[in-house]
């Protein structure tokens, strides 16, 4: 039975949605900077997805062997395979080593070198010298757990800030006013399940990936993408959802991530008998070419059947001629990992690996000013006011078609005090009051109420599975036409039964049946214009690779994807072209050419 609810009311300069690093790290600006600050987040800060990230975040601090931050923007570019918009590229890598010099001041533990510097490892695709180079060590680590590290040092510091928390609230969706201008979320309390409306002048969305679209992911349950479901419910468009990072070294059938600081310590793989496979994909580079290409060359050599096991399909991964004290220095998380999951003793037996889902390059299309885009066919930097975004859920673009490692936890910190510099810029003190759009609460309380009471024959762990498993199968590392078809048509059927889909549990208390009904909803519609997405792209650049057209196709598609989806599950394409000027000229435009490592 449907009920009306009693909505409290809160009044913000800021709001932020989502609490991970990207997220901690705007709120924390927007404090600083005297602005009025709430941070609305569905999990314990500290239990957000940045928590997970191993291997390092990429800064040229040259700490342990020359580097440039425009090497660093060269090979970003480079990974990005030219999709990237190197305006904003220039913004991250230059921004890159004063933020995690602050990070440091801020009181992040990070390893050392001997003589008390930031420790820093090679990652895949970071070189010197343009390319050209050795490795770069740029990866500024805390042992493998510099996720954890990282995310633990912004809430303290948001704590000293003192900074609002509203923790285990699960936004809804946005609110907008009569012209269109956001300004808050409904969310709900899962504690006792009373319903907040945040009225702001700015909402961030720091919201993060979709990964558990996928079977097999190295994403926590929590990623979902809620922010960008709602930006697609609000016919705002996302970008570039083809994009999807397969991690090369998950672990075989848990996947759990293995970082790739493990390949940076000195770690390579091997396939059945018993070559280093890489050395035919990536001359160079080997083992440290970048994700994409690592990915695409162990689904290949399982594919000519050289992959390892009884099944032949997995790779091996082999640390055991790594020094035992390295080992539990650098890899502490990881042996610990291997034991668990995959029952292997790093410093004895290889860890068997398999590409898994670790990253969306794709989302809510932001300039480097975190402003969200709303481009128009006059406008393609059309910017839709009140509304920001931030770390995965956003598309800056600076990772373009494929990212490098490191470059994640980089980009959170850097756009994270990007878009507080934003927010201290347009949030006028005074602003006038907020004219919300004609019924929008009652609309939103109507959808909430909709999944809520609807009678039907399925549950969601039902549909869950069989979304992830037509994302796994007909979207991965390598994609066809015929594929991508039936993906789409499955999907639709698995869309059609979410009419069907009954939440058991009615309550509105710790209610996870629901919240996870909400989940699903968010997870199919990023689903559906992935798969969309993939067909519409005829070409193959980082890491969406099209057997059917296998080559990189400047002229048609050096563009940015933008895909809408309309509230009776239709879809539209658009484009935004690909930035590819710089900011300022303290560097050169980086022009196209063919990507090997
Ligand atoms: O391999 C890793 O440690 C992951 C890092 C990243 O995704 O940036």
């Amino acid at each position: 039975m449907k009920k009306s609810y009693n909505i409290i009311d809160h009044h913000y300069d800021v709001i932020v949605i989502g609490a991970g690093g990207s997220g901690l790290r705007a709120t924390l600006g927007v404090a600083e900077a005297g602005l009025k600050a709430a941070c609305i987040t569905k999990v314990f800060p500290t239990r957000s997805h940045t928590v997970a990230a191993q291997g390092g975040i990429g800064a040229a601090l040259g700490n342990m062997g020359e580097d440039n931050w425009r090497w660093h923007m060269f090979d970003t570019v480079k990974g990005s395979d030219w999709l990237g918009d190197q305006d904003a590229i220039e913004y991250l890598c230059s921004n890159a080593p004063e933020a995690v010099v602050e990070l440091e001041d801020y009181g992040m533990p990070f390893s050392r070198t001997d003589d008390g510097k930031i420790y820093q490892r090679p990652f895949g695709g970071h070189l010197t010298k343009n390319g050209e180079g050795s490795p770069a060590m740029r990866a500024c680590a805390a042992a493998d757990r510099t996720g954890h590290a990282l995310l633990h040092t912004l809430y303290q510091q948001s704590l000293k800030n003192n900074v609002e928390f509203f923790i285990e609230y699960f936004v809804l969706d946005l609110l907008m006013d009569t012209n269109d201008v956001c300004c808050g979320v409904v969310a709900w309390c899962l504690e006792d399940g009373s319903i907040h409306r945040f009225l702001s002048h700015q909402t961030i969305l720091a919201t993060g990936g979709y990964g558990r679209a996928y079977f097999s992911s190295t994403s926590a349950h929590i990623c979902t993408g809620d922010g960008s479901a709602m930006v697609l419910r609000q016919d705002l468009p996302l970008s570039d959802m083809e994009f999807i990072q397969f991690h090369p070294t998950g672990v075989y059938g848990a996947g759990m991530l293995i970082t790739e600081g493990a390949r940076g310590e000195g770690g390579y793989l091997t396939n059945s008998k018993g070559e280093r496979f890489m050395e035919r994909y990536a001359p160079n580079a080997k083992d440290l070419a970048s994700r994409d290409v690592v990915s695409r060359a162990i689904t290949i050599e399982v594919n000519e059947k050289r992959g390892c096991g009884n099944k032949a399909d997995h790779a091996l991964l082999h640390l055991e001629h790594i020094e035992k004290n390295i080992l539990q220095k650098r890899l502490p998380g990881i042996a610990e990992t291997a034991k668990i999951f995959a029952g292997v003793d790093v410093t004895k037996e290889p860890i068997p690996v398999i590409p898994t889902v670790h990253y969306n390059m794709g989302g809510i299309p932001t300039n480097y000013r975190t402003e969200v885009l709303c481009p128009t066919k006059e406008n393609p930097e059309n910017v839709c006011e009140g509304l920001m975004a931030v770390g995965e859920g956003a598309c800056v673009s600076v990772h373009g078609a494929n990212r490098l490692g490191t470059n994640s936890l980089i980009d959170l910190v850097v756009f994270g005090k990007a878009a507080s510099m934003t927010a201290k810029e347009k949030v006028k003190p005074n602003s006038s009051k907020i004219d919300l759009k004609k019924n929008i609460t009652e609309e939103i309380m109507d959808r909430f109420d909709n999944i809520r009471h609807n009678p039907g024959r399925f549950t969601t762990g039902e549909l869950r599975l069989s979304m992830q498993q037509i994302m796994q199968q007909n979207c991965s590392v390598f994609r066809t036409q015929e594929l991508l078809f039936k993906g789409i048509n499955k999907l639709n059927e698995v869309e059609s039964s979410m009419n069907d889909l009954e939440v058991r549990d009615k309550s509105l208390i710790f209610n996870t049946d629901l919240t996870e009904a909400l989940e699903l909803n968010n997870l199919m519609a990023q689903s559906k214009v992935t798969l969309h997405s993939a067909l519409n792209r005829k070409e193959s650049r980082g890491a969406h690779a099209r057997e059917d057209f296998p080559e990189r196709d400047d002229e048609k598609w050096l563009t940015h994807s933008l895909v809408w989806l309309s509230k009776d599950g239709n879809i539209r394409f658009g484009d935004r072209p690909v930035h590819m000027n710089t900011l300022t000229n303290h560097v050169q435009t980086i022009p196209p050419k063919k990507r090997v490592y």
